[in-house]
């Protein structure tokens, strides 16, 4: 599974690359308001430091705009994704963005319907947001496991990228059903590393190993 920065803070990306974990970077709207620049900007600027592809959002409601806006967001870098909402007027411009070779991730799915939909319109990635869904009294995991069936018994290539991802059950639950992809906000990318047992073995380890008086170097 792919995991991907849910974010549009150049230094946090900065940060996390050295883990070599990092294999593409989701922005959307509010994030870009959050970082406080130009989005033309940070996208070359993010698609700069990250091989993999890059989720940049169109604003527009309707079509015509929405593929005028994907069209130069996809001009910044090869690695740009033109990221659509859930709605006829994105699912159409997910289609001509699809037959013009352009990679699109239609955003803001919270249903098996709307993520059949987003299959039909050639999207390249569909992104099921598991915790807003949560919030919503629903079930965000069961989501990914039905979009995960329904693609499977269909044969539909749409990749599943697992969104608003809160905690690490989160992203665990995302990958146990199959979903091919994980976008995750920094905080939770580095919680997953985090076990109390983990730092209490360390700390075991090390005390042991300073009553040895040995150095490895
Ligand atoms: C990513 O594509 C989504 O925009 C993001 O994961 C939403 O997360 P949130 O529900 O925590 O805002």
């Amino acid at each position: 599974m792919k995991l991907f920065l849910d974010t549009a803070d150049v230094a946090v990306i900065r940060e996390m690359l050295p883990t070599g974990i990092v294999d593409g970077v989701t922005t959307n709207p509010s994030l870009i308001a959050r970082s406080g620049r130009v989005i033309a900007e940070v996208i070359a600027e993010i698609c700069a430091l990250v091989e993999g592809p890059i989720s940049a959002e169109a604003v527009a409601t309707d079509f015509e705009t929405m593929v005028k806006e994907g069209d130069k967001l996809a001009a910044i870098a090869p690695n740009v994704v033109v990221k659509l909402p859930l709605t006829w007027d994105g699912l159409r411009a997910a289609r001509a963005f699809s037959d013009k070779g352009i990679k699109t991730n239609v955003t803001l799915c919270f249903s098996v319907a709307q993520a059949m939909l987003a299959a039909k319109a050639g999207a390249t990635f569909v992104s099921p947001f598991v915790g807003r869904l949560d919030d919503h009294g629903a079930d965000g995991g069961e989501l990914i496991e039905a979009i995960r069936v329904l693609y499977d018994t269909h044969g539909f290539e749409t990749r599943i990228l697992a969104a608003s991802l809160r905690h690490p059950a989160h992203v665990e639950a995302a990958a146990l059903a199959g979903a091919d992809a994980a976008t995750l906000p920094a905080d939770t990318f580095k919680a997953l590393v985090k076990h109390p047992l983990t730092d209490k073995g360390l700390d075991a380890f090390l005390a042991d190993w300073g009553k040895t008086g040995q150095s490895i170097l």
